[in-house]
């Protein structure tokens, strides 16, 4: 059960050593560089949301987190995709924000619309787990946005920065999907086990959902994605030393992720989950 719902799924071992992170890492690029084009179209329309102040953060997230103003001078968001929710989180009251991604594509559509704003924001383009040192304990704030995790094949990489991010005292905010969500079919009106291995889930898959991205012009890229469990999102957070301060699963859905199941229905199982930590 991925973000996605692509249509050919392989499982696969999960990564094991640095050149398998990197090279599956680097397909995902290829593929979100593809799917950008989807957010390139919108980005007139999100130019528009943003002057209007318009926030694209979660409700959840931001009940939350609150105002930002009293305590965030900067935020640090990654995987932030083409921007929309990073130059929000100005909206929410940040002094100024910071975005990578791993896409040149997606970076290219956030600069454009931070400078179209004249937004106090810039961009980097790198994997995640070379997040620029430059901004080592500078973050008051580390946001994750939505369908983040699930891209990373290294954990505790993506811990330890961070960690290393943030300033002490600093908040770490995730709102992401559930991993449980994973082990239930997309498509049924009643929950039906996917089959998958919950504590050890790793694919590769080809294509994108019609309600997300859907068909893109030339050969789609292979694209892997990872399930982590809370345990290991916990853990690895533990590790790279933060402190949890938070943690809710929740029925709270940022996507149709099973769009024909009855509502009353799919409340019942977890969603997404919130964790705040601190350093
Ligand atoms: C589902 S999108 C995030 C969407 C965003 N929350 C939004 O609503 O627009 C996932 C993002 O993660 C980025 N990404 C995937 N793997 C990455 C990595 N290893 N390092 C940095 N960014 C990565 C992708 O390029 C993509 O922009």
């Amino acid at each position: 059960m991925t973000e996605h719902a692509p249509d050919d799924v392989t499982v696969i071992e999960p990564a094991q050593g640095r050149p398998e992170v990197r090279r599956r890492h680097a397909a995902n690029r290829a593929a979100w560089d593809q799917a950008a084009v989807r957010y390139t179209e919108e980005l007139p329309a999100a130019v528009e949301r943003l002057r209007a102040g318009h926030s694209s953060v979660h409700p959840v997230e931001r009940a939350a987190l609150g105002d930002l103003a009293p305590w965030c001078r900067r935020a640090v968001h990654l995987q932030c995709a083409s921007g929309e929710d990073t130059l929000s989180l100005l909206t929410e009251g940040a002094g100024e924000v910071v975005g990578v991604d791993i896409s040149a594509a997606h970076i290219a559509n956030a600069r454009s619309t931070a400078a179209a704003l004249g937004a106090p924001a810039e961009f980097h383009v790198c994997d995640v787990l070379d997040t620029p040192r430059e901004l080592d304990g500078t973050a008051d704030l580390v946001y994750t946005g939505r369908g983040a995790l699930c891209w990373l094949h290294d954990l505790d990489g993506w811990a330890a920065v961070a960690a290393r991010l943030l300033r002490p005292g600093g908040l770490l905010s995730v709102f992401d999907g559930h991993p449980a969500a994973w082990l239930f079919d997309r498509e049924p009106a009643h929950p039906r086990y996917s089959g998958i291995d919950y504590f050890a889930h790793a694919e590769s898959n080809i294509g994108w959902s019609a309600d997300y991205i859907g068909a893109l012009a030339g050969e789609p890229s292979v694209k892997y994605e990872r399930l982590w469990t809370i345990g290991q999102v916990v853990q690895a957070l533990i590790d790279a030393g933060l402190t949890i301060t938070r943690l809710a699963e929740l029925p709270d859905a940022f996507w149709a992720e099973f769009p024909n199941m009855p509502e009353e229905v799919r409340r019942r199982l977890p969603s997404t989950f919130l964790l705040h930590a601190r350093r």
